[in-house]
């Protein structure tokens, strides 16, 4: 089956005094928005801007605004969006490098402040090799190891949009892997950055909108609400 969309493309700079260009395409049915622009791309004009690397959902470069939801353009099939018209926008809370195209440094601002580096109590001991079977670890970690730095959830967020320091989903859910690890020995060191009243975990609302956002259907704001609970009594879930 093919498709024939109206693919709306916001560009920056603006051309033609115009926000947004509009490109009909012609796909084929199992063809992504990703395809999607590489074919506007080869076919219609070859200026236009975005970001892809491995092309399968892998490397989280490719994360643009989809319909007004931020998605993976290689991962989102143009034919599961029901709509003749798919419009294309930068991910917001990002600088815009050229069209669709943005910069993560924010997000890898806010990861790099959250110590994400695992640091090893003892790194010559065969601990390192094991974590114990009934640890925290083990049984909270398994769904939330996943992220791909795509920043989908950082864009999502409404208090990255009000508060330039807050840290954001990814960077959060990352420093609570760090402290559940047994072996690790940066926890108290991460625990006080989170635990900061103007840019930690405090600034959450719990919305749930980087929950809904993950294209790794990680449950961002769930390990939020754990570290929340964690601060509030001491011990409870950040023992391993
Ligand atoms: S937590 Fe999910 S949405 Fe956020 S950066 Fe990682 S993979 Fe992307
Ligand atoms: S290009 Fe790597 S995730 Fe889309």
């Amino acid at each position: 089956m093919e498709l024939n969309i109206t693919l709306r493309v916001s560009r920056h700079p603006a051309r033609n005094g115009k926000a947004f260009d509009e490109f009909q395409v012609k796909l084929e049915e199992k063809m992504s928005v990703l395809d999607a622009l590489f074919r506007v791309q080869r076919e219609q004009d070859s200026s236009l801007g975005f970001r892809c690397s491995c092309r399968v959902g892998m490397c989280g470069t490719c994360a643009v605004y989809v319909n007004r939801i931020p998605r993976l353009a290689c991962s989102t099939l143009v034919k599961s969006l029901e709509s003749d018209v798919v419009t294309i926008e930068p991910l917001p809370h990002y600088p815009i490098v050229k069209d669709v195209a943005v910069s993560l440094e924010p997000f890898f601002e806010q990861w790099r402040r959250a110590k994400p580096a695992f640091r090893p109590r003892n790194p010559d001991s065969a601990e390192l090799a094991r974590i114990p079977k009934d640890s925290k670890y083990r049984l909270l970690t398994p769904t939330k190891r996943d992220c791909i730095t795509c920043g989908a959830c950082f864009a999502a967020c409404s208090i990255v949009g009000m508060n330039d320091h807050y840290l954001g989903p990814a960077a959060i859910n990352k420093a609570f892997l760090r402290i559940l690890d047994p072996r690790d020995a940066a926890r108290e060191e991460r625990v006080k950055i989170l635990d900061r009243s103007l840019d930690g975990v405090w600034r959450c609302h719990t919305q749930f909108n980087c929950t809904a956002a993950c294209p790794r259907n990680i449950d961002v704001t769930d390990s939020i609400v754990r570290i929340k609970r964690a601060l509030l009594w001491p011990g409870r879930l950040l023992k391993p």
